[in-house]
């Protein structure tokens, strides 16, 4: 089914246009981060407002490029995110819906990762999705790794405090160096010893969480020292001394380290025919660089989607669609509801792991 995807969870607006079998004829994203910059973090009403500017804007720039006419499934992020955003999003999908009489899904944005390094820009079908996949969520609000299986999906671990991408935003925002600082921070790392600095790891004491992630105490040791040894924030952000940039990379180092700490226990636990990477911090060259190495030493396929994949966007909410619909999922557009947090957390398997209803 041709499909028309939405994604306004947080603070980019995205339209894509996908054909039936997978392949993105058009994936568009208007970007919010100028408006956002000035508070250094997402302000939920400009969100809001922004995507409400934007969505038309971007449908009528899909129809000129990929034709909406012939559209015959809506797709649109319903959770989790900021309410007001998915608000838009989804009474904009729901609307259009009823109007064209179309058939409506709505898609939960993490079951969108999941998809993404499935998915290409070079107008290729959809790689079928293997029997089991391990795949890495790491962005502004999740830092998790899921186990794709029998069609559903769950998390195996989760950080206990800040995402990663966050703490990359924190630490920018504290040394001057603006939002959204992922990028930022990674670029001026490259000019840094990865070595110079070691932090210690936190320990996570209750045995369930053995595989967690914790990045709160790493982001407040690379701060206080950095204040201690450069004072903050920094006098000139566009050349950071450097001390500032050593400490970048060895920060860049640890949350890599920590990031892929988790993956050699992971795939001999459940070894997966591939293992994949979503999430803004997937676009992290530390972290693709060491995956892929990774993999060749490993023997194992890993599925490194183009950065316009990671960051949000509605390919992969067209995509994750499409498999709700081909196992006969679909919305009433009247009753579409938008959910804030993880809302499929209520659903559990026999052992009382959260699943995905289906992907
Ligand atoms: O997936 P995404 O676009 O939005 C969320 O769902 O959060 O991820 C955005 C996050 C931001 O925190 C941003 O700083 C981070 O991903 N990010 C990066 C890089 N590019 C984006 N973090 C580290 N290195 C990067 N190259
Ligand atoms: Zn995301």
């Amino acid at each position: 089914m041709k499909t028309l995807g939405i994604e306004t969870s947080c603070d980019e607006t995205a339209v894509a246009v996908m054909a039936g079998d997978g392949s993105v004829r058009c994936n568009l994203v208007s970007s919010q981060v100028a408006a956002h910059a000035p508070y250094l973090g997402v302000v939920p009403e400009l969100a809001a407002r922004h995507h409400l500017e934007a969505l038309p804007v971007l449908l009528a720039q899909a129809d000129r490029s990929a034709g909406l006419g012939d559209i015959e499934l809506v797709a649109v992020t319903s959770g989790p995110g900021l309410i007001g955003s998915l608000l838009v999003g989804t009474s904009f999908a729901s609307s259009y819906a009823w109007a064209r009489c179309l058939p409506l899904v709505g898609v939960d944005h993490l079951e969108g990762h999941l998809v993404s390094p499935f998915l290409s820009l070079d107008g290729a079908p959809a790689r079928p999705t293997p029997e089991t996949v391990l795949t890495l969520v790491a962005s502004g609000g999740h830092s998790s790794y899921f186990l794709l299986a029998g069609g559903r999906a769950r998390a195996l671990n989760r950080t206990r405090d800040d995402a990663a991408g966050e703490v990359f935003d924190k630490i920018a925002a504290a040394f001057g160096l603006g939002y959204p600082g992922g990028p930022r921070v990674d670029e001026l790392a490259d000019a840094g010893n990865p070595r110079a600095f070691s932090f210690k790891a936190p320990r996570i004491k209750d045995a369930t969480g053995a595989l967690d992630f914790s990045f709160s105490g790493l982001k407040t040791m690379v701060i206080r020292t950095a204040d201690a040894i450069v004072g903050l924030p920094l006098p000139d952000p566009s050349a950071p001394p450097q001390p500032a940039l050593d400490l970048l990379a060895s920060f860049r180092r640890t949350v890599v380290d920590w990031l892929l700490a988790p993956l050699e226990e992971l795939v001999a636990r459940y070894t997966p025919d591939v293992v994949g990477v979503s999430g803004g911090v997937a676009g992290n060259r530390e972290l693709r660089a060491r995956l892929a190495a990774w993999g060749r030493q490993n023997g194992v396929e890993v599925l490194l989607p183009p950065l316009a994949l990671t960051t949000d966007n509605a390919a992969m909410i067209a995509r994750a669609g499409q498999l709700r619909a081909e196992h006969g999922e679909r919305e009433d557009p009247r009753r579409l509801r938008a959910y804030a947090r993880a809302a499929w957390k209520a659903a559990a398997d026999a052992k009382g792991r959260p699943v995905f209803p289906r992907l």
